[in-house]
């Protein structure tokens, strides 16, 4: 069965949209763990709009699961991934105008320092994935440069327009599932995936974890982390193929 890995970042932004102390994303950890929550996700962005430094302290000392920490290929960020040691780092891009995190990281473009970062990360024994789009040159680089899983980009499905765009994203992902699983990597997926998409997704053969953010948040201000966390996963439970 694919693992729920819940992405807090967005409980952060609304308490930094105050500047104050609440609603603070350590209980929101807390609260997706009660609800089934495989593991917890944080992005330290470089300018801090959401996790700060003290969350991302607070959470590797009171997750139970699975902390998987987002993050670019800087050394401020990598120097911090290193001290803090969470279970897995998922390099990804960014840029300080971007909504959200835009596309994948472009592992060719950036190959020597990306290759620099994976080294150090994983030299302390740190789970290390790619963030990039479902193309064959990016997963070929990425295990080539030694990153342990690539979490493909799903915001391509998650945009589509109508079914046979989606059945070409769902395509893309099929075969980039395949190429990965081929070259030794363990396959993730998230970015845009909502209560309403995920169901063709969790079906895919091949994904091993889920990073879901936005929706789960979104939803957890009408019915609770808790709940919200429980319905994903047990909608993700009911589509995954039987052998998975
Ligand atoms: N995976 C990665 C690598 C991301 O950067 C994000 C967004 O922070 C997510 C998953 C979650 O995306 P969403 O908030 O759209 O569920």
């Amino acid at each position: 069965m694919p693992l729920l890995g819940v992405n807090i970042d967005h409980v952060a932004t609304v308490r930094q949209a105050r500047h104050t102390d609440e609603p603070d994303p350590v209980w929101a950890a807390v609260e997706a763990e009660l609800g089934g929550a495989d593991g917890i996700t944080f992005h330290l962005r470089e300018d801090r709009r959401h996790i700060l430094d003290r969350d991302a302290r607070v959470l590797r000392e009171t997750v139970g699961v699975k902390l998987n920490m987002e993050l670019a290929a800087t050394d401020e960020v990598v120097g911090i991934a290193l001290d803090l040691k969470p279970d897995q780092c998922t390099l990804v891009p960014e840029r300080r105008e971007e909504l959200t995190t835009e596309g994948g990281l472009d592992v060719v473009r950036h190959r020597s320092r990306v290759t620099q970062a994976v080294h150090r990360l994983r030299e302390v024994g740190i789970i290390v994935s790619a963030f990039i789009e479902p193309v064959a040159e990016q997963i070929e680089a990425s295990a080539q440069i030694g990153f342990h899983a690539i979490e493909l980009w799903t915001a391509a499905y998650a945009r589509a327009k109508g079914g046979a765009e989606a059945g070409r994203a769902l395509d893309d992902l099929r075969r980039a599932i395949d190429l990965g699983r081929k070259a030794g990597l363990d396959v993730h997926g998230g970015h845009g995936l909502t209560y309403r998409n995920i169901g063709p997704v969790a079906a895919m053969p091949g994904f091993g974890e889920f990073n879901i953010g936005h929706s789960i948040v979104a939803r957890s201000i009408f019915v609770g982390m808790r709940e919200a966390v429980r319905e994903m996963k047990r909608l993700i439970d009911a589509h995954a193929p039987r052998d998975s």
